[in-house]
């Protein structure tokens, strides 16, 4: 065994004579030892002494700083540091292994190896304790990059129970022969050289661990960047062919939200239900001029001819991934409840629960904004006109949450949106107004209303 490779021994002891034959044992070599026990002996006669010599031969100055930025790194920094280390690179051990005297005047070896392992990791940069679950985080990680030995001539049954949960590695009974030195030394070493290589490994698992949630974390951050710019070139697109549906999609997708949550609509679901709301309209990019900027209500044949817009809907969004799903909630948004919608006739509850939720949501906002050949209703009147279509043209059990919401709640969404609109494009996003518009069309509401 080389020099190199051989431990730095803290030799904590109140008995100078003690210390001096352990040192000059540790360092003896002989004809049949050629090399010693250690590469250096360092000795303390008392728990401040020890204290006082780590702390100067701790060679990380920024130690503290390090913990300290660590704690605020999260959880990454605090496997980085399982060891002792910090992310910029390896810990320096000031010593490799602590031979403790259990017995130091009136202190106790113990107390000393419990004092060292509160300072290593238990206390912050300026001695006030961590929380509690940092604090067990650290005490489980401490002393893993030091061997400890302790010294006694007799121990009782607690203090090798202490000794255990202090994660002493090996016991020397007094007085110590040569040989049982040489022998516990080597194996304290050798089980503390295999620790350090445990940490090593999980040091370098973890460091890939992170690059992978790094990477994957990126990709995640990408893919949302890319669902956005998806989502605004299609509403963007639908905005230059019917100026003013912007607001009409924004409305009915926070009203939709709203209403869902108060329905606890599952949230898993909820994007997906959302998108529908936003985009519900975008096929009717496909609809004629003729058909979409008609200032007068239109008859009964022509408002069949804007059905087709929720099948072409569904064709778009069907054509793009995360928007699949969204796609047949746009396509059944006119169907009603009694069967008599379109474009399936679908009934009940065949009708997909995202369809019947925001079908009531783009009936609200169509009553409620102007158009050419009608004022505005009222919210009050509105939210009224939708009770009476329950089991018709609506879902009766969801209009009976829907009539627990008082009309305010709706207007006051409607104010909420227009400031974000008007936040997001201070020169044309509330001034524009919602063009003519679907959303509606049952006999029994106003005659006319395109859907
Ligand atoms: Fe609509
Ligand atoms: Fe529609």
């Amino acid at each position: 065994m080389s020099q190199a490779s051989l431990p730095h021994i803290l030799l904590i002891d109140d008995e100078p004579s003690v210390c001096s034959a352990l040192s000059r044992a540790l360092l003896h070599t002989s004809p049949q030892h050629p090399v010693a026990m250690a590469a250096s002996v360092t000795v303390a006669h008392s728990t401040r002494s020890a204290m006082e010599l780590i702390l100067s031969a701790e060679a990380e100055p920024n130690r503290q700083q390090s913990r300290q930025r660590d704690r605020q790194q999260g959880p990454e920094a605090a496997l980085a540091r399982l060891d002792g280390r910090t992310l910029d690179g390896p810990r320096h051990y000031p010593y490799d292994l602590l031979m403790v005297d259990m017995c130091l005047g009136q202190e106790s070896g113990l107390d000393l190896l419990r004092m060292l392992k509160q300072r290593s990791c238990g206390s912050g940069p300026d001695g006030a304790s961590l929380p509690d679950g940092e604090n067990a985080q650290a005490q489980a990680e401490s002393f893993e990059g030091i061997g400890l030995m302790l010294l006694t001539g007799r121990a009782t049954a607690e203090q090798m129970a202490q000794a255990v949960r202090l994660g002493v590695d090996d016991l020397l009974l007094k007085p110590v022969t040569l040989r049982t030195l040489r022998e516990a030394v080597a194996r304290c070493h050798a089980r503390l050289l295999q620790r350090r290589s445990q940490i090593g490994q999980l040091r370098e698992f973890a460091d890939e661990l992170l690059s992978l949630r790094e990477r994957s974390n990126l990709a995640a951050r990408s893919y949302a960047a890319l669902q956005s710019a998806v989502l605004e070139a299609l509403l963007g697109a639908l905005s230059v062919r019917e100026p003013g549906s912007m607001e009409h999609s924004v409305r009915v997708q926070t009203y939709t939200s709203f209403f869902a949550r108060m329905l606890n609509y599952p949230e898993t679901l909820r994007p997906q239900l959302e998108h529908a709301a936003l985009l519900h309209d975008i096929g009717k990019i496909g609809l004629s001029d003729q058909l979409l900027f008609r200032p007068d209500a239109l008859a009964p044949a022509e408002l069949e001819r804007m059905h087709p817009h929720s099948l072409l809907g569904e064709q778009i969004l069907g054509r793009i991934g995360f928007l699949r799903p969204a796609a047949l909630i746009v396509r059944h948004h006119h169907e009603h409840y009694n069967g008599r919608g379109y474009p399936d006739g679908l009934a009940g509850e065949d009708i997909p629960l995202g369809s019947r939720i925001f079908a009531m949501m783009d009936a609200l906002d169509a009553l409620t904004t102007d158009r050419p050949y009608r004022p505005a209703s009222a919210y009050r009147e509105a939210r009224a006109e939708i009770l009476r279509c329950a089991g018709e043209q609506f879902d009766p059990h969801l209009c009976e949450c829907f009539g627990r919401i008082p009309a305010e709640t709706w207007q006051q969404i409607r104010i909420q949106v227009a400031q974000r609109l008007r936040a997001l494009d201070p020169i044309g996003g509330s001034g524009a107004q919602v063009g003519a518009h679907s959303g509606f069309s049952s006999a029994k509401l106003p005659s006319g209303t395109r859907g």
